[in-house]
């Protein structure tokens, strides 16, 4: 490529790129948001008690299961995953608590704009923690992560189904 051609290209390089940016800077000031909740269509068919039942709680079990150690007859058995794969497993189940979290905000789901929120978000804090930890296959970060996300699980029932609560600790 001759000089000339290159110095030709770069030109029509910055060119193109200086139009980019000049259509995102007019764009910006107009910044619509990215949901538009009118517009948006959700399937939201599954009832909160569905998502917990099918989707949360199952997830939520294989963190719990995967995390510690139990003592039986033969002594003490750790729980936590011992395989690439097996951590791969429950950081992809963490994955599932994560988005859940985004499912229990959404509008027709959550029950208000406030504390549902929060713990929605917390839901989806304690997932992300768990996968980090899956991630660095760290025993007690993860062990750390499956308490907190019990404890998000405890706040959330305590205050929107005080009954859940109790039927949770028997199921324990
Ligand atoms: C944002 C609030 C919130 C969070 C966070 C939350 N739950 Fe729930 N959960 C509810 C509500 C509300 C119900 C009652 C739903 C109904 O029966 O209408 C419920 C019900 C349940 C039920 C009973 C479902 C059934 O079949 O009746 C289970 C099990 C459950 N939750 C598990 C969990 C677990 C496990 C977590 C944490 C990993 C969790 N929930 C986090 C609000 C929450």
């Amino acid at each position: 490529m001759n000089a000339s051609r290159h110095i030709a290209t770069l030109t029509k390089t910055f060119l193109s790129l200086s139009l980019i940016v000049g259509i995102a800077a007019c764009s910006a000031p107009e910044e619509t948001p990215l949901v538009d909740d009118t517009a948006a269509i959700y399937n939201t068919t599954l009832t909160n008690q569905e998502l917990m039942a099918l989707i949360i709680e199952p997830a939520s079990d294989i963190l719990w299961d995967s995390g510690g150690w139990v003592l039986d007859a033969s002594g003490y058995e750790e729980l936590y995953p011992t395989t690439d794969a097996g951590w791969a497993y429950v950081r992809a189940q963490a994955a599932i608590v994560v988005e859940a979290g985004n499912m229990l905000a959404l509008p027709g789901r959550a029950e208000d704009s406030d504390a549902w929120m929060i713990y929605s978000q917390g839901l989806s804090d304690a997932g992300l923690r768990a996968m980090n930890a899956a991630a660095a296959q760290d025993e007690e970060e993860f062990f750390q992560a499956g308490a907190q996300l019990y404890s998000v699980c405890s706040a959330c029932h305590q205050a929107y189904n005080p009954d859940i609560v109790s039927r949770f600790a028997e199921s324990d």
